[in-house]
């Protein structure tokens, strides 16, 4: 009887585990737990037939043999009703978690839009090093040792002779010495320079442009930088042609638009002037075509730099240059 016990216990635990659909759970509970019928009903009833002295110890066994597999089957009921019960309160209509969208930044997207406006016009793009010689960012532009005009630049150098690009001219000397012209390209880039306030930071973004060809005039140069600022801000922006210097045009201007943050009523952004400076351009100076082996007598050229900052802080009326490179994610995801 005992033995009788325990290999019914055996087999049952044994047919549990092998359990793994639902269905099956209510064919073993009439097999083994029915009330008529089943196999352990049967055994105890068969306690009857033992004698008196065996009975009380193999009525326990048998009672603790059948709740141990109660157990055992609620349990396993149990782990078989929970991927039942979680599919049920599902809701395949609700929307998924989306993670949260990057977006380009709003310089990158400003110059990406300012390259593709001068795309329009012809011109081609080029990028340089950011780390650069002293030959490329001064002297190939007409700017030799102990010039004044290198104050201005507020270089952090490297070495002696290597130096952070101050501007993305260099970019000129670079493309003229190795092609012939006519040439029109744009050079978009990181340039850096030792100032900080709310109008400066230590690096930001040029995008250089040029033009080589015979019969190049301010002309050609005034209606390729007023297509593009009317591109850029709309056909009723004011533009103006400031007389400038840089040593590497001749002659030179820096173009102004008109404050779009004040509308031209003077702002701390327009240092109360109502303009605000957006690039620096002139007809490429002989000497630099020199340098290059052009011959300044068959071929005359224009150049312009413009600041990317300045551009996209006007597009979207930001006072402070700052705010571009504090990495606010509140700043940054509005555009
Ligand atoms: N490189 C000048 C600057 O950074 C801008 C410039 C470019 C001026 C080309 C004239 C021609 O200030």
């Amino acid at each position: 009887m005992e033995k009788e016990l325990q290999r019914l216990k055996e087999e049952a635990e044994k047919e549990l585990e092998q359990i793994c659909e639902a269905q099956h759970l209510e064919p073993f509970r009439v097999k083994y737990l029915g009330r008529k019928g089943g196999l352990l009903s049967g055994a105890m009833k068969q306690l009857r037939t033992v004698s008196k002295e065996d009975r009380p110890r193999l009525g326990a066994l048998a009672n603790s043999i059948k709740q141990e597999i109660e157990s055992l089957f609620e349990a396993k009921k149990e782990t078989l009703s929970l991927p039942v019960a979680s599919a049920r309160s599902l809701d395949t209509s609700l929307p998924g978690r989306t993670l949260p969208e990057g977006k380009l930044h709003p310089v990158t997207q400003v110059m990406e839009e300012i390259c593709s406006i001068f795309e329009g016009l012809g011109f081609a793009v080029a990028e340089g090093p950011d780390v650069e010689t002293d030959y490329y960012n001064f002297e190939a532009l007409n700017i030799p040792p102990h010039h004044p005009a290198r104050d201005m630049h507020d270089t952090f150098y490297v070495t002696d002779s290597i130096l952070l690009r101050t501007h993305t001219s260099p970019m000129q000397a670079r493309i003229m010495e190795n092609q012939d012209p006519p040439l029109r390209y744009i050079a978009p880039g990181k340039v850096y320079r030792c100032d900080s306030d709310i109008t400066h930071t230590p690096m930001f973004h040029q995008v250089e442009g040029f033009l080589v060809d015979r019969d190049v005039s301010f002309a050609d140069l005034k209606g390729v930088l007023t297509s593009f600022t009317h591109n850029m801000f709309g056909k009723e922006l004011d533009l103006r042609f400031r007389p400038s210097f840089f040593p590497f045009t001749e002659p030179s201007a820096e173009v102004d638009i008109a404050c779009v943050i004040c509308e031209g009523k003077g702002c701390r952004v327009c240092k109360r002037t109502g303009w605000l400076e957006i690039l620096g351009s002139g007809l490429i100076d002989p000497e630099v075509m020199k340098m290059v082996g052009y011959d300044p007598d068959v071929y005359s050229g224009f150049a312009f730099g413009l600041g990317v900052e300045r551009i996209a802080m006007l597009k979207y009326g930001i006072d402070d240059i700052r705010m571009y490179y504090e990495n606010d994610l509140r700043f940054l995801s509005q555009f």
